[in-house]
């Protein structure tokens, strides 16, 4: 039954993946960046936001160079990590801590993002579709610049999440390492005097 497919209708799959991944993130990336407490990393996701609507273009441009009018197909695996950001931003403050869970979650939707057009990039090659495939390297280069750029911000902003959680102990001996610092953000968020 399914043998009917061809190479061409799985990368068509792909981009109708990549299509509704994107938009899933625009919404998310806004989220997040009003999540956000560092302004560098507010930064970074109000500058990845503006490069994600840029990027839902491009996928446009990509259904056009196909000749197929642009369509979505639920993206389950974004949907999913986005969920978990969605849960860390429910339950804990704004604070560095929150900062150092959101840029774990950035991290793994990006490389939810590489490996999803690394795999279409084959696909789009394999099938001389040169054209496409250099648009989606376009966008693939454009995650691999916000991974790092996260990577950077981890070195500079986990410090400050580790040092938040070292206050917290100096006020309560039973807030141990393992209570991964929610207490921390709350007793933090809830002391402004
Ligand atoms: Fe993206």
């Amino acid at each position: 039954m399914a043998d009917s497919k061809t190479l061409h209708d799985v990368f068509v799959d792909e981009m109708k993946d990549s299509y509704d991944h994107e938009k899933q993130l625009v919404k998310a990336l806004r989220k997040m960046a009003s999540a956000a407490s560092h302004p560098d990393l507010k930064e970074a996701f109000t500058s990845h936001l503006a490069e994600t609507q840029e990027q839902v273009t491009m996928l446009e441009e990509v259904f056009a160079m196909l000749d197929l009018k642009p369509r979505g197909k639920h993206c389950a695996g974004i949907a999913g990590i986005i969920e978990e950001g969605n849960e860390a931003i429910e339950e804990m403050d704004k604070s560095p801590l929150l900062d150092a869970a959101l840029i774990g979650g950035g991290k793994r939707a990006e490389h939810y993002e590489i490996a999803s057009y690394t795999a279409s990039i084959a696909m789009a090659t394999e099938l001389g579709l040169t054209d496409v495939a250099e648009k989606l390297q376009a966008i693939l280069d454009q995650e691999v610049v916000c991974d790092g750029k996260l990577d950077e911000l981890a070195a500079k902003l986990l410090p400050l999440a580790n040092a938040a959680n070292d206050d917290a102990d100096d006020d309560d001996s039973f807030n141990s390492a393992s209570s991964r610092g929610k207490p921390a953000a709350r007793k933090r968020a809830t002391s402004t005097r």
